[in-house]
């Protein structure tokens, strides 16, 4: 049979046993036995569970037994029958097996016993051979397949924003620079500046920071689309919720305000949530286990109320509680908490206060609107009071923000104004400018840090571990 139809080891879990013949490949994680008889735990990846394959001694070399190690990888053919053990249905009784590659037991990086996720980091290229990582990495698979789901359902197109950019869309400057001069000798100018009109575009170019601003220009046509893609930032921020390299979601549309932004937000991401929970309980549940055998280690303090999938739950249940940034500020004056960052109106949240507003206070979702202009990018709508704009930020709990967004300005005076206000370099945006001069629409958007959202999903709390091979400050292996 081809293998593009070949059975997974899944799918036999879920078929009846009766003794068919069967063929399955993959890696040898465990292997223990007697004498007689040895059983070899076998996984392919396509579901947590391993399955067990028995293989009677007498029939097999004994030289071929001694290469069936832990890692190694093996291609079985037998017979499917109900498993006389406990903890499984299903088991494997084997006629042949073939090693396709053998490994060394002594040297393999992934032995029984438990490794820390920080030693799995130094081994990224083996860790998706592991439970918690295979269950990451296809939870967040279903996730990616979702998110064009709920789009395409709900009549989005998918555009490409470009990752090259000559401009930058958030206007903070957190930039990783592409160019092909000659960095020990580049080009200069009269002025001893670097030359970059003999760059290889001819100007000053990025890694795009966000696709946002080329998913505003398709709106104006298409009215609602968004990007899903790669996007770079060069803050040197070394916390568990950054990355360098990260992927974000990010819908535009037109004829929608900020409170249609508000309620695709939290449908959108209740939709995701259900999603996981509906098509990988097995892997949540394997994730929640791992969770609670973690938690069980440190301080009581630190524990999440919540198991896994009761908080995922949770948050399916619960209207988002949807709160202007000034009553945010209100809230945290009067709670009498000591923050490390004090608290008052024009203030940067810190992940304390969205962290105290989330889980201390609302114990829920919160949508923070209506931020002062000043923490806040260019482009977003101004209100009449002249000093916040219509901005949202979706708080988690654990997480902190995990949407930002907002309706845009779609006034080209004012938007103008305040370009020129901020000091950006309004060449640069003559492109952007233009949709408001040419049938301009009330319009939003916004970005969902995928890395977050997948960080949320599977309960675990350092995104280095949520995205197979992270970029972050002075770390670029593999
Ligand atoms: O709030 P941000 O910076 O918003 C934008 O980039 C807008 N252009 C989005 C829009 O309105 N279309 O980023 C959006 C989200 C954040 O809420 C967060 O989830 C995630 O992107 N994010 C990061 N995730 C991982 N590592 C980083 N360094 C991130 N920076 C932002
Ligand atoms: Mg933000």
């Amino acid at each position: 049979m081809s293998a593009l139809h070949r059975k997974r080891i899944a799918d036999w879990f879920a078929a009846t046993p009766e003794n068919q013949e069967v063929e399955v490949a993959g890696w040898v994680r465990t292997k223990r036995g007697n004498k007689e008889i040895a059983f070899i735990a076998l996984n392919d990846g396509s579901t947590i569970h391993s399955i067990q394959i028995v293989a009677e001694l007498q029939h097999f070399d004994e030289e071929l037994m001694k290469q069936i190690q832990t890692g190694a990888s093996l291609r079985v053919q037998g017979k499917l029958v109900a498993s006389q053990g406990s903890g499984q249905a299903v088991e494997i009784l084997a006629s042949s097996l073939e090693v396709l590659g053998a490994a060394d037991a002594e040297t393999y990086p992934l032995q029984k016993k438990k490794h820390t996720l920080e030693f799995l980091r130094e081994i990224a290229h083996l860790r998706p051979r592991t439970n918690t990582f295979s269950a990451i990495l296809r939870i967040r698979h279903a996730l990616a397949f979702a998110i064009h789901k709920y789009f395409n359902d709900h009549h989005f197109y998918y555009v490409h924003a470009p990752i090259i950019t000559g401009s930058d869309a958030e206007g903070a400057g957190e930039m990783f620079r592409v160019s092909t001069l000659d960095a020990g000798n580049p080009p200069r100018t009269e002025t001893g500046a670097i030359d970059y009109a003999q760059d290889f575009f001819g100007k000053e170019a990025n890694l795009t920071v966000s696709g946002q601003l080329e998913a505003e220009l398709a709106a104006m046509a298409l009215s609602r689309v968004y990007t899903f893609g790669p996007t770079f930032r060069a803050e040197n921020s070394n916390t568990t919720r950054h990355l360098a390299e990260f992927w974000m979601i990010e819908p535009e549309m037109a004829f929608f305000e900020l409170n249609d932004n508000m309620d695709l937000a939290e449908d959108f991401l209740k939709y995701l949530i259900r999603y996981a929970l509906e098509h990988h309980a097995d892997d949540l549940a394997f994730l929640e286990k791992r969770l609670a055998e973690e938690e069980a280690q440190v301080a009581k303090e630190q524990r999440s109320a919540m198991p896994l999938m009761e908080k995922l739950n949770f948050v399916l249940n619960n209207p988002f509680e949807r709160i202007t940034y000034t009553e945010a500020i209100s809230i945290l004056e009067k709670s009498g908490k000591k923050f490390e960052f004090p608290v008052k109106w024009g203030i940067d949240l810190q992940s304390e206060h969205e962290r105290y507003l989330v889980e201390k206070h609302f114990k829920k979702p919160v949508i923070l609107t209506n931020y002062p202009k000043d923490i806040k990018a260019f482009y977003m709508k101004q209100d009449e009071d002249g000093r916040t704009v219509r901005a949202m930020d979706v708080l988690f709990p654990g997480i902190g923000e995990i949407i930002g967004g907002s309706q845009r300005e779609e006034d080209y005076t004012k938007l103008h104004r305040r370009i020129t206000e901020m000091g950006i370099h309004e060449e640069s945006l003559w492109w952007y400018l233009e949709t408001r001069k040419f049938g301009t629409v009330p319009h939003s958007g916004f970005g969902l840090g995928f890395e977050r959202l997948v960080l949320f999903v599977t309960g675990m709390t350092n995104i280095r571990d949520v995205i197979p091979f992270p970029r972050t400050p002075k770390n670029l292996e593999f």
